[in-house]
């Protein structure tokens, strides 16, 4: 790929580490183990939610077996492949350590502080933030050299991109390390500037926030969803504001808005429509889902 440094770089893993263990962080762990077949720490706050996580990923694996992907043997030796705990200290033996935790810039910081002092100094840390700078997610970092971003699409299994994402301190190993990793995951990489929503989020947020601004200003959303249908698109914009999540989708918008104020007007559009109670369902958690279930109506 344009930009990707000399394989021979690349750092050979043999342990990946998964910080968090949320729907992202568990779609990672069935990722990489699947993939790449070698042993998958993942952690949390609690045990609960580490819990929940392995739960996630063994029915994962179960389904895999179901629809005859795998075999018994070879699904025994996913789960087995698979390790969740509360303690940090097993990161210690991890040659590559990506993070899904929020999407808050001193959260990251914090959790990739907290990590450094536990791994070897040359191991690869792995941001997959979706719209924030990886430059100052890493500025705290004693090595920043070692931090390049490593941005999943949603769903994770299918999605075939990785935007990989380099900032000025990321050295060549880190980056031909990431360039690998993606490839033995199955994934086609490219290498973005690290510029707000690099560039996948760059553009969807143009189509979901323009999209949200016209209901808002008066178009049905059936209407925006029909009208964008013969575009081509494997999802219309609602759809695919209820796939990544409305909180998910508001907050690359928010990121967008705050970089580009001229170019992104949209983000006070979404919150503005998430209030609109005839369009929207609201899940237990105040997640906001359905919009497109709900033109129907
Ligand atoms: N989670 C996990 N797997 C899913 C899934 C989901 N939500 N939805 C579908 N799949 C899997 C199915 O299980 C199926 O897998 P198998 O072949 O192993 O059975 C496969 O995807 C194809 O599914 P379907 O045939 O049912 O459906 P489809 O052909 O309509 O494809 C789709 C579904 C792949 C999601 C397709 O609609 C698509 O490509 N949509 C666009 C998705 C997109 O643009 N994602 C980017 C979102 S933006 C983002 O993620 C950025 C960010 O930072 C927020």
């Amino acid at each position: 790929p344009v930009g990707a440094p000399d394989k021979a770089l690349a750092k050979k893993v043999t342990k990946v580490g998964i910080i968090g263990a949320g729907l992202m962080a568990s779609q990672f762990a069935l990722l990489f183990v699947r993939r790449l077949q070698v042993p998958v720490l993942i952690t949390d706050l609690d045990q609960e939610r580490v819990d929940k996580g392995l739960s996630y990923i063994r029915d994962e694996i179960g389904k895999l077996e179901a629809k005859g992907r795998i075999d018994g043997d070879q699904a025994n030796k996913l789960r087995g492949l698979i390790h969740g705990t509360t303690d940090k200290t097993e990161y210690a033996d991890c040659d590559f350590v990506i993070e899904a935790v929020f999407e808050e810039v001193g959260v990251k910081q914090q959790v990739f502080g907290d990590i450094e002092k536990i791994i070897a100094p040359d191991a690869i840390l792995a941001t997959n933030t979706s719209s924030l700078s990886v430059e100052e997610i890493g500025a705290k970092l004693e090595h920043p050299e070692r931090l390049v971003g490593f941005h999943f699409f949603n769903p994770v299994a299918v999605m075939p991109l990785i935007e990989i994402v380099k900032t000025p301190a990321t050295n060549d190993a880190a980056l031909s390390t990431a360039f690998v990793v993606a490839k033995g995951l199955g994934k086609n990489a490219v290498l973005t500037a690290d510029a707000p929503g690099f560039v996948v989020n760059r553009l969807l947020a143009k189509v979901m926030g323009e999209a949200a601004r016209a209901v808002y200003e008066g178009t049905p959303l059936l209407t925006v969803e029909k009208a964008f249908g013969p575009l081509g698109l494997p999802m219309t914009p609602f759809q695919l504001i209820d796939l990544v999540g409305w909180k998910v989708a508001a907050h690359v918008q928010d990121t967008m808005a705050h970089a580009f104020p001229d170019r992104f007007f949209a983000s006070e559009n979404f919150h503005k429509l998430a209030e609109l109670p005839e369009v929207v369902e609201k899940d237990k958690s105040g997640r906001v889902t359905g919009w497109s279930k709900a033109a129907e109506k």
